[in-house]
């Protein structure tokens, strides 16, 4: 059935003059329909994605945008296309705090970068954090207080930053989690509004939100610069990413610039620890809805050693944890629409696609194909049992994206989602307080818009979820 469209799909396109407009919505004059896009992000996206197959096109605020919803089409837009493309506008905004990082840099600036971040991510790399993570996971659940249901999003953010304090920091940052805490809520907030087409004209604007913003980043700022000084004159430096990045830049480039290397750490600093909470946060709320589930994998986790490297070099090991992780992360994707801006006159799937044209993809609606997923809305996490994820062509389950510019900590996720997994279930049950699902704040991630409150039991060697 999936062949026969695609072969649809392909005879119509090679009759189509590559002139016109995929089919989509009007809307009002300029807005488009921001207005929706506004009330409802993600159902305008799936309205979009699920209504015009394999694209639909939209003109919003002065661009033009194309809705990419097959395998074939995101392979087409961000793989084919990546040559002539660069990261959307509306996530240039945000390089007010980011600078020229690695998430929106560009050209050889960003090769250069993503070269050196990636061999800092490499593999053996990741597999020395190990004990590092496992330890701070030890550290922080020995310290939770059940008596009182627990709101896991906020638990699993302090969870997150302390592990990425001490693997890419390589610092001691508990004194100050309340301050980097409020800092990084104040930046999302405002990237959640510079984020949408109408945001993005807005954001210089000084409104008190981006006076708020600023000072934020000052906060972060200071820090990262601080820990960059320790660490490039301490005699016995700590073992982080920021030792290996400072190390690698004063190698590759004897007067490298301390702003660019600022730029990379808090760009792989907030990547990186928002997203690993929200997925622990969205996995933890799903097994206190499956509580069959949540026994099974917590029998996996019995006598498991996170600290031994074979659990990641060796895919059978731990496969219920991995498989509520992969089907977390298709219901539940962090980062649950990406876009790209075409920069130069070209054409997609037989229609015209003008320079400046803004294509787009939601992994949240395409990991929610029946044809490929079916009961697409259930958590099921034996659908990831024989092997599917090999089965699966990159268009089809995007969580870490798609393209040269996917997701450069996906090694270090996986890694440190397990760690946290095996270290919650193994001491703790986790409990349902309501059955309603929560309710979503999307911006560039996508993150429960209320606190999610857990009940939480102690494991005493008898299940008790
Ligand atoms: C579950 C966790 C994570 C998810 C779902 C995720 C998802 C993604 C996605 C979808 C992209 C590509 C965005 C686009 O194409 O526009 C991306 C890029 C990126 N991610 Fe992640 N990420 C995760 C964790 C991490 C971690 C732990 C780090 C670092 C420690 C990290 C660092 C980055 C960076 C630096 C980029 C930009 C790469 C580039 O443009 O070359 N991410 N991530």
């Amino acid at each position: 059935m999936w062949a026969e469209s695609h072969l649809r799909e392909v005879t119509s396109m090679q009759q189509r003059e590559p002139t016109e407009r995929p089919p989509g919505p009007r809307g009002l004059p300029w807005l488009g329909k921001a207005l929706s896009y506004a009330r409802d992000p993600v159902a305008f996206a799936g309205s979009m994605i699920n209504g015009h197959k394999p694209i639909g096109h939209i003109r919003s605020c002065g661009w033009s945008f194309y809705f990419l919803s097959t395998p074939d089409a995101v392979e087409e837009g961000f793989i084919g296309k990546a040559r002539k493309s660069i990261k959307a506008p509306f996530l240039r905004g945000i390089d007010e705090v980011l600078g020229a990082g690695l998430l929106v840099a560009e050209g050889d600036a960003w090769r250069k970068q993503r070269k050196l971040v990636q061999h800092a991510f490499m593999p053996e790399q990741v597999l020395s954090w190990l004990p590092v993570m496992s330890r701070r996971c030890d550290v922080v659940l020995e310290g939770w207080d059940v008596t009182a249901p627990i709101a896991i999003d906020q638990a699993m953010m302090s969870l997150t930053l302390d592990i990425m304090s001490h693997s890419i920091l390589g610092a001691d940052l508990r004194l100050a989690h309340g301050s980097i805490k409020d800092a990084v809520d104040e930046i999302a907030k405002f990237f959640e509004f510079v984020v949408t087409p109408h945001g993005f004209l807005l954001r210089k604007f000084p409104t008190p939100a981006r006076s708020r913003f600023l000072r934020s980043a000052r906060v972060l700022d200071e820090l990262i610069y601080r820990l960059i000084e320790a660490s490039l004159t301490a005699a016995e430096p700590q073992p982080s990413l920021l030792t290996r990045l400072a190390h690698a830049w004063r190698d590759a480039d004897g007067d490298f610039e301390r702003k660019l290397l600022r730029d990379d750490l808090l760009t792989i600093f907030l990547a990186g620890h928002e997203t690993t909470a929200l997925t622990l946060t969205y996995a933890l709320n799903l097994l206190a809805q499956h509580p069959e589930i949540q026994v099974r994998a917590a029998a996996e986790t019995a006598g498991v050693d996170v600290v031994d490297y074979a659990l990641f070099s060796d895919a059978a090991k731990l496969p219920l944890v991995r498989a509520i992780i992969r089907e977390t992360l298709r219901l539940y994707p962090p980062a649950w629409i990406f876009a790209r801006e075409i920069t130069g006159d070209d054409t997609l799937l037989g229609y015209s696609l003008p320079k400046g044209s803004v294509i787009v993809t939601s992994p949240w609606w395409i990991h929610r194909q029946q044809e490929v997923f079916p009961e697409p809305d259930s958590f099921k996490p034996d659908r990831w049992s024989g092997g599917l994820v090999e089965r699966l062509s990159p268009g089809t389950y995007l969580p870490f994206g798609i393209g040269p510019r996917r997701c450069v900590g996906q090694l270090f996720a996986e890694a440190e989602l397990v760690v946290a997994l095996v270290g919650l279930l193994k001491r703790f049950g986790f409990q349902k307080t309501t059955d309603a699902l929560p309710r979503l704040q999307p911006a560039i991630t996508i993150r429960p818009r209320h606190p999610v409150l857990l009940r939480v039991v102690r494991n005493d060697g008898l299940n008790r979820i």
